[in-house]
């Protein structure tokens, strides 16, 4: 989808379709402003008579289409629900944006004009309402058909102008499209590389996507192989990649690093990217461990997320990593009761070899010290106790840190993608206590998903981290306003802001 800004009058645009806007209204006698009010009159007062009927009062993401007759310019008008504007923030203006994106696209529309939503009455900046714009239409109109034969003739909806009468305003409109178009499009590839199967999706398919974002973008990709691992001392990673006959790769990206030169400490994301995880020895039940091809969308948000860093030219530096691996059996796998050295020096006792993804974040975090981190983020798809405890409606947040804590729910409240802290208290640490090694890699059933975090901490010393249990929110089985079911992206937009607000100081 291309979105591009002009000024002029919405109700004179010629187009396949126009997008305005309506506040949820209790009485039908409300008066028109604005855009609404240029286009009703131009219709011969056709909106009024739709609240007149009160089949329609501007309730949130819902929308009502005309078919204007005699010489109005667009062949079609969607009225669209902005809900309460008591209620109005910036998820609303995404949603309201996905909303109509997507009836426009399904019902064949490939070319549209619309008004800016929130940003009058609303009360947004305009620029971030822009991106908003670009986030909520590109973000529901997303579709993965690359797998079926016949649907790749679907039409999309190509190209969606707005139209903004206030000349000042152009500037930071086009800011914010361009903007939110870029960070959308990190979504997209994230979802993408999640939605992909796991024949497809194999580390060396990752990291060869790494490979190819780079040399667009100009971030710095380096991917080590498993002699480099080796060299390295990653035996958590090997130890979950040995069952595989698809070599693990460790995909790293970097933005922002002058390699001899004291730079600022960067902030360093991880993503957890089993491409495949069957359980390994303590192999999962059948049902459902198709899913397990999700097991990437940390690796997945990490990617996407530099992707956006890059293009946008954030100032901070930013370093991705993903250790990539699938977990699978074989003679050569690892075993319960195996202990594994990890590039840190620590032992860890294989207790559950489905307990994989804090084996190979253990080798990441531990690399990550590297680039004396001003912070590390990690993502991962790590526990079905986190979608226990919180469903799919939030991702897990466990850390050592209080002001990292504060910088990443002050991103996440912005774009919407909700986080709960769970506690780390030093009682969960004993739970996966080892008499054979320095730890084992499970802490039984209770408090699953902090006895996992209890382990990653072991691996982060005194770096400020915050580590996202995505299990639960990195896919979903239904569509939402501009979340269409599959993989989500979730975290790539969280990121995103995260190292736009360090490089300006915002928090
Ligand atoms: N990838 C899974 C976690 C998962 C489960 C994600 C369900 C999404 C939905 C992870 O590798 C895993 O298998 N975790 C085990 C840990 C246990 C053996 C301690 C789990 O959660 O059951
Ligand atoms: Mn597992
Ligand atoms: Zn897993």
């Amino acid at each position: 989808m291309k979105i591009t800004v002009r000024q002029g009058e919405i109700q004179k645009a010629r187009d396949e379709a126009l997008v305005v806007n309506f506040f949820f209204s209790g009485s039908a006698s409300v008066k028109l402003s604005g855009a609404t009010a240029a286009v009703d009159k131009a219709l011969g007062g056709a909106l009024r008579r739709v609240l007149n009927s009160g089949d329609f009062r501007g309730e949130k993401n819902r929308l009502v289409l005309l078919y204007p007759e005699g010489h109005f310019p667009a062949k079609r008008v969607l009225l669209m629900g902005l809900g309460k504007q008591a209620d109005f923030d910036l998820e609303v203006a995404r949603q309201v944006a996905g909303t109509a994106a997507r009836k426009l696209q399904n019902l064949g529309v490939t070319s549209a004009s619309t008004v800016l939503h929130g940003a009058g009455a609303g009360g947004l900046d305009v620029e971030v309402a822009a991106q908003a714009l670009a986030e909520g239409s590109m973000l529901s109109c997303y579709r993965f058909d690359e797998y079926r034969s016949g649907d790749n003739n679907k039409s999309t909806l190509q190209q969606l102008t707005v139209i903004e009468h206030d000349k000042r305003r152009l500037a930071p409109l086009r800011r914010g499209i361009r903007c939110g178009s870029q960070i959308a499009t990190g979504v997209c590839l994230a979802r993408d590389l999640c939605n992909h199967p796991g024949n497809t999706a194999t580390p060396s398919y990752l990291a060869t996507r790494a490979r190819g974002i780079a040399r667009r973008t100009g971030l710095r990709c380096r991917i080590l192989d498993e002699a480099a691992m080796r060299k390295l001392g990653m035996g958590a990673l090997l130890g979950v990649s040995a069952g595989s006959a698809e070599p693990a790769r460790f995909i790293v990206l970097e933005h922002g690093i002058v390699a001899g030169k004291t730079r600022r400490r960067p902030l360093v994301f991880v993503g957890k990217g089993v491409t495949f995880d069957s359980g390994g020895i303590s192999i999962k039940s059948s049902g459902g461990m198709g899913d397990m091809k999700f097991d990437m969308c940390g690796a997945a948000a990490v990617i996407g997320a530099m992707q956006a860093v890059a293009e946008i030219g954030v100032s901070q530096p930013v370093v991705g990593i993903v250790p990539a691996t699938e977990n699978l059996l074989d003679g050569k796998s690892v075993k319960p009761g195996d202990v594994l050295k990890t590039m840190s020096g620590k032992t860890i006792e294989i207790d559950n070899t489905d307990a994989e993804g804090r084996l190979i974040l253990a080798d990441a975090l531990t690399y990550a010290q590297r680039y004396k981190p001003a912070g590390i983020v990690d993502l991962a798809t790590l526990t079905g106790a986190c979608v226990v405890a919180l469903g799919e409606h939030a991702s897990g947040l466990m850390s050592n840190d209080d002001d990292l804590v504060a910088k990443v729910e002050a991103a996440a409240a912005v774009t919407a993608e909700k986080v709960w802290r769970l506690p780390m208290w030093p009682e969960y640490r004993e739970q996966i206590k080892s008499p054979v090694a320095d730890m084992k890699n499970t802490g039984g059933r209770n408090g699953g998903a902090i006895t996992a975090a209890a382990l990653l901490a072991e691996f982060v010393g005194s770096t400020p981290w915050v580590h996202l249990d995505i299990a639960g929110t990195a896919w979903t089985s239904k569509t939402r306003p501009y979340i269409p079911r599959g993989g989500v992206g979730v975290g790539v937009r969280l990121l995103v802001e995260l190292a736009r607000r360090w490089g300006s100081r915002k928090t």
